[in-house]
């Protein structure tokens, strides 16, 4: 088992809070596959709430979310979902997504932010001919846009995208795994976004801070459809208000202080930057993440580079080629001290 002074390896690496760990013990429950978890439901009715959307489904992880809400608005196969390659669900997902539903993709380039547009989409849902072979039944979007460094979607985006997509008559699901981070960051309320889209999910077991768990948002038939679809997928998890009971700490107490995290990752992208010249362009840290091109700026590779933070106590991942590092509610000011110096420290090896 690997342990750091500080990790900075993903933002699901939190432990439970005191508050978190106290409620889960003293969590009301009830078997989740009869719809009879207290604490589960009220999860559910606070995601709905605060989503403006009619239901919620509280389902392990993020991928189960994703999966489950594609597979509510995929057809079959032979028919495919748009959606940018590099984005979760059309990359980490894509096995999971063939197996279980039989999806296939047509996928869009998005720029280096990870934006895709509308006139893209509408491209990518012109009919070909003579025959309409091709049918796209889904777009899908991401946001904040975990591979492009937690870049965020601008609203107006989504609108236009969900207007080219009604008029093609396909339905559109937000990837929004972190959305709380790019409402942090945007000032965009959460139920904004939520409205340009027919489906989406969130973690709460990410920037929010919960052990597990990520929930599905929709309409009250499509959650009915997608409690079966749970079930199916084996994710009935009976007595889950255990820790339903932390998620709801996280979504109240969450969502007010990702700001922090906005903040020292900020800090350590602008010191990285320094330490490390060309390694990232601190402008590009929208939200909790940082990307560093070690390859291009100090002719290593990530998993080298990662690897000699490692020994300095300071862990980091590799993802789309780069150095990743997130900050999160287990991150202090002095943690980010502690990751520069490393930084230092591997620069001048
Ligand atoms: C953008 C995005 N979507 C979905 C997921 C899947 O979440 P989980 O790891 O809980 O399955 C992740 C995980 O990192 C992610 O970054």
């Amino acid at each position: 088992m690997k342990s750091f002074r500080v990790d900075l390896r993903s933002d699901t690496v939190t432990k439970p809070s005191a508050a978190m760990r106290k409620a889960m013990a003293e969590a009301e429950v009830g078997d989740d596959w009869f719809g009879d978890d207290p604490t589960v439901n009220r999860l559910q009715e606070r995601a709905a709430e605060i989503t403006g959307k009619e239901a919620a489904l509280y389902v392990p992880s993020g991928t189960m979310a994703n999966q489950i809400a594609l597979r509510l608005q995929f057809s079959g196969p032979g028919h495919l979902v748009v959606a940018e390659p590099l984005s979760h669900v059309a990359s980490t997902e894509v096995m999971s997504a063939a197996v279980l539903s039989g999806i296939a993709y047509r996928t869009v380039h998005g720029d280096r932010r990870g934006r895709i547009t509308a006139d893209q989409v509408r491209a990518a849902l012109e009919p070909d001919e003579p025959y309409d072979v091709e049918i796209v039944d889904l777009v899908c979007l991401e946001n904040t846009s975990g591979h492009a460094g937690g870049t965020v979607m601008d609203v107006e985006d989504f609108r236009a995208i969900r207007k080219v997509a009604e008029e093609a008559g396909v339905a559109v699901h937000l990837d929004g795994a972190r959305i709380f981070n790019a409402s942090a960051a945007s000032g965009v309320d959460v139920a904004e976004y939520a409205a340009e889209v027919d489906t989406l999910m969130f973690c709460v077991s990410k920037g929010l801070g919960a052990p597990i768990g990520s929930l599905v948002c929709g309409t009250a038939e499509q959650m009915r459809e997608g409690r079966r679809i749970k079930i199916l997928f084996g994710g009935a998890w009976r007595q889950a208000g255990v820790i339903a009971a932390a998620g709801l700490i996280a979504l109240e107490e969450g969502p007010k202080r990702l700001h922090e995290d906005h903040e020292r990752a900020r800090r350590l992208g602008e010191a990285v930057a320094e330490i490390v010249p060309g390694s990232l362009d601190p402008a590009d840290v929208e939200t909790n993440m940082i990307f560093a091109d070690t390859e291009a700026s100090m002719a290593m590779t990530p998993l080298e580079a990662a690897n000699r933070l490692e020994g300095h106590g300071v862990g980091a991942s590799v993802v789309s080629g780069k150095v990743r590092m997130v900050t999160h509610v287990d991150i202090a000011d002095e943690d980010v001290e502690t990751a520069i110096a490393a930084w230092k420290a591997v620069a001048a090896r």
